[in-house]
């Protein structure tokens, strides 16, 4: 009997959909929509990641919240999937649904941001990229933590993360959010706040996509330092070598030595023959000019002597420029594309990596990724040590799970010339890679996964992004999306 009543619902979702009338009702409110034998949609679905073919039923381009409100309304009325798209820069094309068939809300002309001259909090509209946004804040002496790839797009950073080189000293991009505009499946337009739905607010900040569109966001902004350093080492490094520079980068940062101005990452890359691995050490220091070599002395003077050393000083904004990737003006060029596979292991802190692990890692990719013919690299980024403000937000204050995080470990391939086909071998050198760790360590060791780099070979998923929040974003997901309009592989399943 259950078993009729499924099917007979199935049929139902599928009968309702009309395309026809899904474009004649955004028409009719003069929403702008590419459908697929429109001029222009085969551009406007491709995903960043172009080792996924997505297409949409239709992409909308709303310029106001009431059109967002109009197109999920439409969407919703007829059982679609619905998903926004700010940047497009999904891992695994979830602005564009993830799957063929969804209606995309492409928030691309969605761009004001104004900062209140009074409070310095910006409202800003999440169609913005990143280098955009530094850009306009900074005119005004203000600045936001966020990642260094300019053109990402404010509404995906934002709902799940968004780390960067300031994160240690003014937490992850949605650790700074008073509060959302956000539309909600059945069309309604309400605050997620402290005060007024709070439970929303809590879910947008780490999981936003799975409840709602989230339109604006109020941010609270910090005073710009005045001054900062960009700084980059280079190695060419045998096992022993590399392994020992791994070794002693844990235990500086374990050391309480780092202060929290200081934002950095390891990325380690092939190296020029068997059994060595390139090791770089870069990041930027946001405290004085004169500081930064005492700052990282203590770990440069376990060390060999670099092969390369580049230090550039200058202001809050001409350091970020130096370290981004993209001009931070993303209007004078267009976005790139990349056809690739990566992963994530947020590595908790009070579990440190054995040096077994360590050595593991570095061995594996001296050898095994020495021979592996694609453009690989993993970047170990810093999340904890003494003070770092991501891990001084209590876990329960928003939906992000990981708030005793050291390292966040991303391992990516890409195909060699950064076009399709991606060479399948590649899934299994990252599952190799993330397990020289894994089996190195307690058998209970209790890693995570960062929902931002977005994985869609990650069986368990659920436990991974959202550890202990995974029920509570369930209740939620049930009483604001019972429909579960707001559906991609990854979104959260009703209880
Ligand atoms: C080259 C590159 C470098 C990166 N570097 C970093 C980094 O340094 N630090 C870091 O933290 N991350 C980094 N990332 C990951 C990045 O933060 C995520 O991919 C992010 O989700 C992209 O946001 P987007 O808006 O561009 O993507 P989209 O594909 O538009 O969206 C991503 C997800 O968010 C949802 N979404 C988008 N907008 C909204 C909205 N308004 N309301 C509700 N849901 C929405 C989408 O439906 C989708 O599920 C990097 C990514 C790339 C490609
Ligand atoms: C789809 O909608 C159009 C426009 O409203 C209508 O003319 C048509 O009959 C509908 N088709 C179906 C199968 O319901
Ligand atoms: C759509 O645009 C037309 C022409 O500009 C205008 O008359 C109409 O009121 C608009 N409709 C909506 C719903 O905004
Ligand atoms: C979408 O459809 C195209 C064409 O049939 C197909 O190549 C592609 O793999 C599909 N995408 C997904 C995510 O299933
Ligand atoms: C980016 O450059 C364009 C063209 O020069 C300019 O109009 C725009 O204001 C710039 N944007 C920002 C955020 O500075
Ligand atoms: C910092 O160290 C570099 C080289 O190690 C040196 O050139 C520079 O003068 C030092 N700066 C200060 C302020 O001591
Ligand atoms: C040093 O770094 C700066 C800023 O990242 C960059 O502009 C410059 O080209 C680099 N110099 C060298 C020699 O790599
Ligand atoms: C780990 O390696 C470091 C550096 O080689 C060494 O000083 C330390 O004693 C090792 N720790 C353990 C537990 O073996
Ligand atoms: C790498 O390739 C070489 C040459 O083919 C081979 O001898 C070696 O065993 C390979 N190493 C690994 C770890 O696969």
């Amino acid at each position: 009997m259950f078993i009729i009543l499924l099917l007979a619902a199935a049929f139902t979702l599928s009968a309702a959909q009309n395309v026809t009338l899904l474009r004649e009702q955004l028409a009719r409110q003069n929403i702008t929509a590419l459908f697929p034998n429109d001029a222009g949609y085969a551009a406007a679905s491709l995903a960043y990641n172009l080792r996924f073919t997505v297409n949409p039923i239709a992409i909308a381009y709303p310029i106001n919240v009431d059109q967002i409100s109009d197109v999920v309304k439409a969407g919703a009325d007829q059982r679609l999937r619905v998903v926004a798209r700010s940047g497009g820069h999904s891992y695994i094309a979830n602005g564009l649904g993830g799957k063929n068939g969804s209606l995309v809300v492409d928030l691309s002309q969605m761009t004001n941001i104004v900062v209140d001259p009074v409070t310095n909090n910006a409202i800003i509209e999440p169609g913005n990229r990143l280098g955009d946004i530094a850009l306009v804040l900074n005119e005004v002496g203000r600045g936001l933590p966020h990642g260094r790839c300019t053109y990402i797009g404010l509404g995906g950073h934002s709902g799940f993360g968004g780390w960067g080189f300031p994160s240690r000293m003014w937490g992850l991009t949605l650790d700074n959010i008073l509060s959302a505009t956000v539309v909600l499946a059945n069309g309604d337009i309400v605050t997620a706040s402290e005060d007024s739905n709070p439970e929303l607010y809590w879910g947008i900040r780490g999981s936003s996509s799975s409840f709602g569109i989230v339109a604006s966001i109020e941010f609270r902004t910090h005073p710009v330092p005045p001054q900062a350093t960009a700084f980059q080492y280079l190695w060419e490094m045998d096992i022993p070598t590399a392994s020992n520079a791994f070794i002693e980068f844990q235990s500086w940062v374990l050391s309480g030595l780092l202060p929290i101005e200081f934002g950095g990452e390891l990325i380690m890359l092939k190296g020029s023959a068997y059994g060595q691995i390139e090791l770089g050490f870069f990041g930027d220091y946001f405290g004085s000019w004169d500081s930064f070599n005492d700052t990282v002395n203590p770990y440069l003077s376990q060390l060999p002597t670099p092969e390369s050393t580049n230090i550039t000083q200058g202001s809050w904004i001409e350091i970020l420029a130096a370290t981004a990737v993209g001009n931070l003006n993303t209007t004078t060029q267009p976005d790139a594309s990349d056809t690739f596979y990566a992963k994530s292991l947020m590595a908790p802190e009070d579990v440190p990596l054995t040096n077994a692990s360590m050595v593991a890692l570095v061995t594996y990719l001296a050898e095994v990724g020495f021979n592996n013919s694609d453009d690989w690299d993993v970047e170990v980024e810093i999340y904890g040590g003494q003070g770092s403000v991501i891990n001084q937000v209590p876990l329960d204050a928003t939906a992000f799970a990981h708030r005793d995080t050291l390292f966040t470990f991303q391992p990516k391939a890409s195909s060699a010339n950064l076009l399709p086909p991606f060479p399948s071998s590649s899934f299994g050198f990252l599952d190799g890679l993330v397990s020289s760790l894994t089996s190195n360590m307690p058998s209970d060791w209790n890693w995570g996964a960062y929902p931002n780099y977005i994985d869609d070979e990650l069986p368990d998923w659920q436990e991974r992004y959202y550890g202990v929040h995974y029920e509570r974003l369930q209740q939620l997901k049930s009483s604001v999306d019972p429909q579960d309009t707001f559906h991609f592989p990854t979104s959260i399943q009703e209880l």
